[in-house]
């Protein structure tokens, strides 16, 4: 198979080199830049013979190279800086993320869109939108590394290991996310039975400011080795069809309550993209934050188009 990652900033490039590295997919790591995806994909592929592995990293500037692509992901645009929300980044981003996906369908008519500039969920309506795809085949990552945040914060608080503890972040990939404490485990053992409830909301607090932390932190720009990560992990389930259970920016035709909006969701991923989404039962007071949430999403969606 093959996966065109667009924008071989901190997050494409990574997410290339986990593909890569995992023997998923041969990439094509595309850039507006000259030289920069190529001097990666050369760099990648000089340490293949290290990590033993069979894919072909492949660096451009050109779209016809991404042709006949499986998966299309879209990092390309900006990224936060100290003191910036991700709706700062709108009106830029917005161009560049509709150009790469008009282009990229051009050339791969069948693929499926993954994508992860920010803000996320306005971006992914917008992707979808300009793609003209069905909806089951755009969909935006966030919910999987929201949710690895308060995995890992559940884990830190603890001391268990992280891979006993599943947990679940919904809504808008921004302040209003939706963490589902009720829904977090430690294997099998709810964590409102682990924690009380003032450690709960402050790892809920940690994992809504999760990505503001690595901001501040790193001064430069914001995550990427969690987000490629977590891009991988979408990517991976897609190209093997492993119907993962994986909240995804994902457009709801109803789905609790609501219409014609990109949220994170529960959704069942496979060969086709979004297979299906799950409705898990929520409180009156979560279904608020949940709406609260896609209201502000759409808000921007309307920002952005104007
Ligand atoms: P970066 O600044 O390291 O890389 C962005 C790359 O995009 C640069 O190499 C730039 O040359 C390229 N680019 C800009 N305009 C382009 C165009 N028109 N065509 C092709 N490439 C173009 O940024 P980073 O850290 O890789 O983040 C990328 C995006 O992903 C940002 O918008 C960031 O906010 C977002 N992000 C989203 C996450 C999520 O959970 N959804 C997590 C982490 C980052």
């Amino acid at each position: 198979p093959r996966v065109s990652v667009i924008g071989a900033g901190n997050v494409g490039r990574t997410l290339a080199q986990r593909i890569a590295e995992k023997n998923l997919a041969d990439v094509v790591l595309l850039d507006i830049v000259n030289g920069l995806p190529q001097g990666i994909a050369l760099d990648l592929m000089e340490a293949q013979g290290i990590e033993l592995h069979d894919s072909e990293i492949i660096g451009t500037n050109n779209y016809e190279d991404t042709a006949g692509s499986d998966i299309v992901v879209i990092t390309a645009g900006l990224a936060r800086k100290p003191g910036m929300s991700r709706d700062d980044l709108m009106n830029v981003n917005a161009k560049i993320v509709v150009e790469a996906a008009t282009k990229c369908l051009k050339y791969s008519p069948e693929a499926i869109f993954i994508v992860i500039t920010n803000p996320l969920d306005v971006m992914t309506y917008l992707v979808w939108q300009a793609t003209g795809l069905p909806p089951q085949r755009v969909m935006g990552m966030a919910g999987v590394l929201d949710s690895s945040r308060l995995q890992t914060f559940i884990a830190m608080e603890l001391g268990v290991s992280t891979a006993d503890v599943h947990a679940m972040v919904l809504g808008g990939h921004g302040d209003l996310m939706l963490p589902l404490p009720r829904y977090c485990t430690v294997s099998g053992v709810p964590i409102t039975e682990l924690m009380d409830e003032i450690t709960i909301n402050r790892l809920v607090e940690r994992t809504r400011n999760g990505g503001a932390e690595i901001v501040k932190l790193l001064q430069t720009g914001g995550a990427y080795y969690a987000p490629a990560s977590s891009a991988c992990t979408m990517v991976e389930t897609i190209l093997r069809n492993q119907s993962r259970l994986l909240p995804a920016a994902a457009y709801l035709k109803g789905e609790y309550g609501l219409q014609d909006v990109y949220l994170g969701v529960p959704c069942r991923l496979g060969c086709r993209g979004v297979e299906s989404i799950l409705e898990v039962r929520l409180t009156d007071a979560e279904r608020l934050d949940l709406h609260t949430s896609a209201a502000s999403v759409r808000q921007n969606v309307h920002l952005a188009l104007d």
